[in-house]
């Protein structure tokens, strides 16, 4: 299969290898976590490059580094909005939210219940991380350090320049905010220059730092599935305008495959495409996203970078190259109009319109804040004037033949996606305590 590059998407997908590292998957995710804006560049990627260098310098065991360089690549997921991110960056930020929203978000992949357990304390003070939270890992204030760090560097300047005063600032919440041990591990590991040319480009760090355990650390399927559903909450809860669309999506277009003739393997893969074909709306600004009115032209030319942010963001994952070719073309239409690359016909690849036809029929059916989704009737009518024209006719027909357990679909996926996110956003009343000043 082909994916060609766009001007905005250098990377090409590449060819299926199989296997998907879970070190490559969190890293692809994290860069997508810091797509919201240009404030928070590399913040996911540093910050996992200074917690796992300060756990190898304090000699933690294999997997407490492995445990730490996740929840650097993840530690703000909670922070589900742009304002929050920022809030999030400032050095005296409260991140009692974000961090237990972080927590209760990442404690449902079972893989990374440790991870969430530091992602949970990230922002918690040394001097009272005991007190308020016996049970909370100690490591939880290397994250909350090596996210300070970075908190203090700015993105204008050059990063040697920075580097004395960042040492200070930290030396002097030695005690306080953070454990003394913790603070004299990052100034014994940051007096070299060599420390902080490598800060300045954390990603192509990343694989050197992960400890052998993780290298090798490869995820079935069905776990591939369940970290993209948790993706999916991020994706969608920055805008409620379509709060619950990627699930949606992800359960009908699986549906679809099937009956289009997809393996049961591609099928379940294209919920995995499904649920991460908006990944690069992270890039759009949620003002443009929540905007009620219609986008003028610069902010409809930001709304149609996505999918190929999306393909950037996927076509660094190697395994998941089907899902990236899926996801990344769903913008396409049957008569050439589309985008990013303006494809037509069969030269689409055909899980891509899949994800299309089932994109058109949830966004058509759920219903917004703004108005309620369309019932049957006006469905059929509108999914008959796309088919041939921007969706795929044999899929339309497939889902005109099958339409009422499409929606059955459709409505269970969203309704659990609202549930998931009650879950995670709704928090309990946790220790105070929390800010890391
Ligand atoms: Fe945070
Ligand atoms: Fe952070
Ligand atoms: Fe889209």
């Amino acid at each position: 299969m082909d994916c060609a590059a766009s001007e905005a998407t250098p990377a090409p997908c590449l060819k299926p290898q199989g296997l998907v590292s879970l070190i490559d998957l969190v890293g692809g995710l994290s860069r997508a976590l810091d797509l919201v804006s240009p404030a928070v560049v590399n913040h996911h990627n540093r910050v996992g490059f200074l917690a796992s260098r300060l756990a190898a310098a304090l000699g933690l065991p294999a997997a407490g580094q492995r445990d730490l360089l996740l929840a650097g690549l993840m530690h703000d997921s909670g922070a589900l909005s742009l304002k929050s991110r920022l809030d999030a960056l400032q050095f005296e930020s409260d991140g009692a939210v974000h961090a237990q929203a972080g927590f209760r978000l990442i404690r449902t992949f079972a893989r990374l219940d440790r991870v969430a357990e530091l992602v949970r304390h990230h922002h918690r003070r040394f001097d009272c991380l005991t007190k308020t939270s016996p049970e909370a890992l100690p490591e939880g204030n290397i994250l909350a350090l090596a996210d300070r760090v970075d908190a203090l560097i700015s993105r204008n300047r050059p990063l040697g320049e920075q580097a004395e005063g960042i040492r200070r600032r930290i030396a002097s919440k030695s005690g306080s905010t953070f454990s003394p041990l913790y603070v004299q591990a990052f100034l014994d590991i940051s007096a070299s220059p060599d420390f902080w040319d490598q800060a300045a480009r954390p990603a192509e760090h990343l694989h050197t730092l992960a400890p052998e355990r993780l290298e090798t650390e490869a995820l079935p399927l069905a776990e591939v599935r369940e970290f993209s559903r948790l993706f999916s909450l991020i994706i969608d809860f920055r805008t409620r305008f379509t709060a619950t669309h990627s699930r949606g999506v992800a359960h009908t277009a699986e549906r679809l495959a099937q009956l289009a003739g997809f393996s049961d393997h591609e099928s379940q893969r294209m919920r995995v495409a499904g649920n991460l074909h908006d990944l690069g709306k992270l890039a759009v600004s949620r003002e443009i996203l929540n905007k009620p009115g219609a986008p003028d032209a610069n902010e409809w030319a930001m709304i149609k970078s996505h999918p190929g942010h999306s393909r950037q963001v996927l076509s660094a994952i190697a395994g998941l190259e089907d899902v990236c070719l899926w996801a990344s073309s769903h913008h396409e239409r049957m008569d050439g109009k589309g985008y990013p690359d303006g494809l037509a016909g069969q030269d689409i690849p055909l899980g891509s319109r899949v994800v299309a036809a089932t994109d058109v029929f949830t966004a058509i059916t759920e219903d917004r804040p703004y108005r309620a989704g369309m019932d049957a009737k006006r469905t059929r009518k509108v999914l008959e004037q796309f088919s041939g024209t921007a969706l795929d006719a044999d899929l339309v027909e497939l889902l005109l033949d099958n339409m009422e357990e499409f929606n059955e679909l459709r409505i269970e996926a969203q309704e659990q996606a609202i549930a998931e996110f009650n879950q995670v956003s709704l928090p309990e009343a946790e220790a105070t305590c929390t800010s890391t000043t």
